[in-house]
């Protein structure tokens, strides 16, 4: 038997094929572009996800007894807009998740209306990538895209749409809408109506591992498939990554290190943190999740080798930050792309801090290193406020293949970091919703119990644990100062 998973990412579409036993079979990745129309706008074109996804399936089940293919879920984007006129024709591009034209929009529904009001209708406040904070700046700025609109949905139920033909939405993904109730698992009418929109041009709402229906009959055909391969509704591609690394009991933590960086703690109670620092959503599991976002995370790294350290040598560069000192008083903000937690500050920079004469580039390199640990570490803390209690993390992403990076964040966090079989997070934790929603498991805890196990675990070097606790409180003391 085969299970398929689906991860529309924001630069390219992955789809793996796994085996009942969780094997990884075979991969194959599409890239689309990504529109930037004017600063601030983020873009994607729903047609290029559906062509490239079944471009990308066509190849992946090339060579293998395509019968066998009984289910395929999928893991999304988060947050992105996706709006069908009534003949279900693309109104406009959507509007992506590291779109921030949607200031205004929030500053109304955080300010006007009231943080602790739209906390109480959803457990979180209105950051400039959610969903309902575009559909209001879309009845402002494009009225007549506005009326025309008959169904909303997030990049992975366009998919969901394209593969069954069923109007569907899970409670993981639509948690980052700000119009789901998310500890009620029911749509909030108040936020509806806030941002008015009706409860008809929404999905039916699904667990993440629900199978939602069927392979439509015509594609099934068109690949070669049989005709009852479930489509199971899948997730928010940090809840479906975190099924994919195993993190489903209480308080079980995840750092992924990919453009943005985000900690994951997944929580069997609804929880919120007083402040609305971090993000609370469902989890893919049933359960749910406290997040927090870093935005750039191997972002910075790759800024900072490709377009400023005149390398693209990443051994290289990162041979020289492992020389480096860790006495440097060398501090790097990570905040390329303004900063989520914990500042909520579209507008925040980046900066380093702390050059002098002596200073040479594997010091800086290693400054953006740490830059992004303390930035997760700040997240980190909240859950320790809030009294998450972790023990151990495990990491994935691109990022996680930097063995001295993940050192650096087992330090900085003090904490053990552990990798897990799959590096895939969210394309084969996809495949794991697949196998539950066809009944292989009964539960996504049972099969992440079965299929992911960790591989290699990093121990905190006793001797960083104290210095960075001290640059730590340094580099916190910064932005406040300077924003
Ligand atoms: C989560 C988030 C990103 C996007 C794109 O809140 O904004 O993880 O889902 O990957």
């Amino acid at each position: 038997m085969y299970y398929i998973g689906i991860d529309i990412g924001t630069s390219s579409v992955k789809t793996i094929l796994i085996d009942e036993k969780g094997n990884t079979i075979k991969s194959v990745s599409r890239e689309y572009p990504i529109y930037y129309p004017q600063p601030l706008f983020a873009e994607q074109n729903p047609d290029d996800w559906w062509r490239e996804t079944k471009s990308s399936l066509i190849e992946l089940v090339a060579d293998i007894d395509r019968k066998k293919i009984r289910a395929m879920s999928m893991s999304g984007q988060m947050h992105g807009l996706v709006v069908l006129d009534k003949d279900d024709n693309i109104i406009r591009r959507a509007i992506l998740w590291n779109d921030g034209r949607t200031e205004e929009e929030c500053k109304y529904l955080n300010e006007d209306v009231g943080r602790d009001k739209i906390s109480s209708y959803t457990g979180n406040i209105a950051l400039t990538g959610f969903t309902g904070p575009k559909l209001i700046w879309m009845k402002k700025h494009e009225v007549e895209n506005f009326n025309k609109i008959a169904k909303i949905m997030l990049p992975k139920d366009y998919l969901a749409y394209k593969l069954s033909g069923v109007f569907a939405s899970d409670y993981s993904d639509s948690s980052g809408t700000l119009y789901l109730d998310v500890e009620n698992k029911k749509w909030s009418e108040e936020m509806l109506e806030l941002i008015g929109i009706d409860k008809e041009k929404l999905p039916k709402l699904y667990n993440s591992y629900d199978p939602i229906g069927y392979i439509r009959p015509e594609l099934a055909e068109e690949l070669d498939l049989a005709r009852d391969v479930k489509i199971v509704i899948g997730g928010g591609d940090q809840a479906v990554a975190a099924v994919g690394g195993g993190i489903v009991g209480d308080g079980a933590c995840s750092i992924s290190l990919g453009t943005s960086g985000v900690v994951f703690a997944n929580t069997d109670e609804f929880r919120v943190d007083n402040e609305n620092r971090l993000h609370s959503f469902c989890n893919a599991n049933g359960k749910f999740h406290l997040m927090g976002v870093t935005l750039a995370a191997a972002a910075s790294l790759k800024w900072w080798v490709e377009d400023i350290g005149f390398s693209k040598d990443y051994d290289l560069m990162i041979n020289e930050a492992e020389e480096a000192s860790i006495d440097s008083e060398l501090y790097f903000l990570p905040y390329l792309m303004g900063e989520r937690t914990p500042h909520n500050d579209p507008f925040a920079k980046s900066l380093f801090m702390g050059m002098n004469m002596t200073t040479k580039r594997g010091d800086m390199t290693r400054a953006v290193l740490e830059g992004v640990a303390f930035s997760l570490r700040d997240t980190f803390e909240i859950m320790k406020d809030m009294n998450i209690k972790i023990s151990e993390i495990t990491i994935n992403g691109g990022g996680a293949r930097n063995e001295f990076w993940c050192q650096i964040i087992a330090d900085v966090l003090n904490v053990k970091v552990n990798k897990v079989n799959s590096n895939d997070g969210p394309a084969y934790g996809a495949a794991i919703l697949a196998a539950v929603g066809d009944g292989l498991f009964s539960t996504v805890d049972e099969a992440c119990a079965s299929f992911v196990k960790t591989t290699k675990a990093i121990s905190p070097n006793k001797d960083n644990i104290d210095r960075y606790n001290q640059k730590y409180q340094a580099y916190k003391a910064i932005y406040p100062k300077i924003k």
